[in-house]
């Protein structure tokens, strides 16, 4: 029986190849793509994820959800994602060149902090919510209707890290977007995984990696190496690194292969108050609090396996 998955996103290139691995791994059920604002505004990630569906000749229903965080004033990473969150390096974007087109298809009318709810409900202690982005439709949800919380059977999520932030010096880019909303999240009780930047750092996009997907010689190889050619540039300018730190696909990967991460059980605690830690995600690695874990924090990931996985998946688009 596949899992049955709600995927929360705001494409975003890692949200991209997210998205083509669970659309080609016959181990999930994707129930539907909710869309929340993030990387760039709420009316762009949900045209990226209508983009991203149809080059995959899918139909997937779409939700659109948050247009803004729960209090704090939204802020987007178009530095690092481009104005429109799905830019490439060819000189007009793909979006307007032969291989994505603007979408034909239009997201449901159901908000999707309304459709989590459903389809939690629908299919209790049996629906994972992978969420790849800020956490406001999930808190949306749990506070809506508190009788989703456990009936959710896990949240498995990138966001946080360990140690260093990536949009502050203690906050992660997603959990940096709306402290609050993730701060409801992590104190719900629901199972929670986390792949933070101390995992999505591991997971290099070098050249020779992203030469793999080209080398598929599809049009979906093709349109995921042009992506991650663009956002690798942000990871050299910003950290000197070679490859783009593929954020988003560890938490499908996990999914389809667990075996290719090593998590710890943690107690993990959002920072949401004013000062230098908001948005942090304070992890008790050593146990010092003597708190119960509430999630599980992902340490290890087998970099190779994962982008075999990847190239093995993609490439099963035709
Ligand atoms: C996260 O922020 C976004 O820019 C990426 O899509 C990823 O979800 C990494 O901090
Ligand atoms: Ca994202």
């Amino acid at each position: 029986m596949p899992q049955k998955i709600i995927f929360d996103t705001d494409p975003g290139h890692d949200d991209a190849i997210a998205i083509m691995l669970a659309l080609a791994s016959p181990e999930l059920e994707m129930l539907g793509i909710t869309t929340t604002f993030g990387n760039v505004a709420l009316e762009k990630t949900t045209r990226n994820a209508l983009v991203v569906r149809e080059l995959l000749g899918k139909t997937v229903p779409v939700y659109a959800g948050a247009e803004r965080p729960l209090l704090r004033e939204r802020i987007s990473a178009e530095n690092v994602h481009g104005h429109s969150g799905l830019e490439t390096t060819s000189p007009h974007g793909l979006s307007e060149g032969p291989d994505l087109q603007e979408p034909q298809g239009r997201a449901e009318a159901q908000h999707a902090a309304l459709f989590i709810i459903q389809k939690v409900l629908e299919h209790p202690g049996k629906v994972t919510l992978v969420s790849v982005g800020p956490l406001t439709n999930l808190a949306l949800a749990m506070r809506l209707e508190p009788k989703i919380v456990p009936a959710i059977k896990q949240i498995v999520l990138m966001g946080g890290s360990l140690y260093l932030g990536n949009t502050t010096p203690a906050a992660e880019f997603n959990i940096l977007c709306d402290p609050h909303a993730a701060k409801i999240v992590f104190d719900s009780g629901a199972p929670l995984t986390m792949f933070g930047l101390n995992l999505t750092h591991q997971t290099l996009a070098t050249p020779e990696r992203i030469a793999r997907f080209r080398a598929l010689g599809t049009r979906v190889g093709e349109v995921a190496a042009a992506l991650l050619d663009f956002f690798r540039q942000h990871y050299q300018r910003r950290y000197g690194y070679e490859g783009a730190a593929l954020h988003d696909p560890a938490t499908i990967a996990y999914l389809v292969q667990p075996d290719l991460f090593k998590l710890r059980p943690m107690f993990v605690e959002v920072d949401s108050t004013p000062g230098p830690g908001f948005g942090r995600t304070v992890c008790d690695y050593w146990q010092v609090t003597e708190k119960p874990a509430n999630c599980q924090v992902a340490l290890e990931a087998d970099a190779e396996g994962f982008f075999e996985l990847l190239v093995e998946r993609i490439g099963r688009y035709r």
